[in-house]
């Protein structure tokens, strides 16, 4: 009788219980997958913008001189909380209303300012919901953007250049110290949390 009971458990129940839980975590993974947003994830955008022509130093590969403007006189929103934010339409006619006024591009951009329509860049980097992360936080303890971004300066079509699973988020918190001494001192820089509440709350 009890090696009945213990056999029916073994050789249905169980494999069973685990044919679903495997079925439904696979399910699970690719209905909530999102393709876009993966290593190389490069979209076009609604204007030609290059972060090699404004934020880059040296000679950009069509040849004109990079601007070297800060990545903080766009994105504002870096030191200040969760997000980085891309700039609006305004930030662009800082320049443009006066600068390279010739070009298609700049026409384009305008017509945009002109009809205070908003311009809907593609988003290149982003994390599932469930995942809690601050801009701020990162930022002020002295990373710097292509710690995490690459190097956004030499790109004249931006790409996501590195993995953001989390694996790559704790193998940062964990060997932070030991990877920038210098911001120890500096910023007082710490080890990042590991603890599951800290990214899923
Ligand atoms: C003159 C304004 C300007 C400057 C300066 C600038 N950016 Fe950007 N950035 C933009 C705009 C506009 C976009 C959206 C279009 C695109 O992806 O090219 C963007 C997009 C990005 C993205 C992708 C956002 C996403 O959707 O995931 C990152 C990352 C980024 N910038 C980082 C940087 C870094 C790092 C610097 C400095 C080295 C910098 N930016 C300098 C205007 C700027
Ligand atoms: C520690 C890693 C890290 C650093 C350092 C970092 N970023 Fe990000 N960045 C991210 C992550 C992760 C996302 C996606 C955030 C999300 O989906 O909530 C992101 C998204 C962005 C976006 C898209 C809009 C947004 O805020 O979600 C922009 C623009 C951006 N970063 C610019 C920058 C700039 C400029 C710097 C440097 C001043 C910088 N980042 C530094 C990890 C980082
Ligand atoms: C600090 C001034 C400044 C800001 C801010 C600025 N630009 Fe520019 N941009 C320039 C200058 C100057 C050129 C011309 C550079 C050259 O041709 O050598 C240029 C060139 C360009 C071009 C290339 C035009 C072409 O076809 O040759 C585009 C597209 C462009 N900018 C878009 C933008 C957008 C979009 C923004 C806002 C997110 C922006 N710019 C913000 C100064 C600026
Ligand atoms: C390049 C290194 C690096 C990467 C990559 C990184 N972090 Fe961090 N993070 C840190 C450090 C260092 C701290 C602690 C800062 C301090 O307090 O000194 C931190 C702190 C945090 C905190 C605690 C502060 C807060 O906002 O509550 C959270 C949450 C966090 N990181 C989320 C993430 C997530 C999510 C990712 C991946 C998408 C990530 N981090 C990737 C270095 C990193
Ligand atoms: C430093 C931030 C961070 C910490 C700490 C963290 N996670 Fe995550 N977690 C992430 C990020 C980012 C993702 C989304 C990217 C991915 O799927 O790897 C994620 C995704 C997940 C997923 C979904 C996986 C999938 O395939 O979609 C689960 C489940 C998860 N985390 C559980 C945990 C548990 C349990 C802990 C504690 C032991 C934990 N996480 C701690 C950042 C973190």
């Amino acid at each position: 009788m009890r090696k009945s009971v213990l056999d029916y458990i073994l050789r249905i129940y169980l494999p069973v219980t685990l044919l679903i839980v495997v079925a439904t975590y696979t399910v699970t993974y690719f209905v909530s997958r999102d393709e876009r947003y993966h290593v190389g994830y490069q979209p076009t955008q609604p204007i030609n913008y290059s972060h090699e022509l404004h934020a880059g130093t040296v000679k950009t590969s069509d040849g004109r001189m990079g601007m070297g403007i800060d990545c903080q006189y766009c994105h504002t929103g870096v030191s200040k909380g969760r997000h980085a934010n891309v700039p609006a339409v305004e930030t662009c006619m800082n320049c443009h209303a006066v600068a390279a006024t010739d070009r298609p591009e700049i026409q384009k951009l305008t017509a945009y300012y002109k009809d205070n329509k908003p311009l809907e860049w593609e988003r290149i980097h982003k994390l599932p919901e469930h995942v809690y992360f601050n801009h701020s936080v990162h930022v002020n303890k002295g990373l710097a953007c292509q710690e995490c971004h690459g190097p956004i300066q030499t790109m004249a079509k931006v790409a996501q250049a590195k993995p953001f699973m989390m694996s790559n988020c704790l193998d940062c918190h964990r060997n932070a110290p030991q990877r920038y001494p210098h911001l120890v001192n500096l910023t007082g820089l710490k080890k990042g949390p590991e603890n599951c509440a800290a990214c899923h709350r």
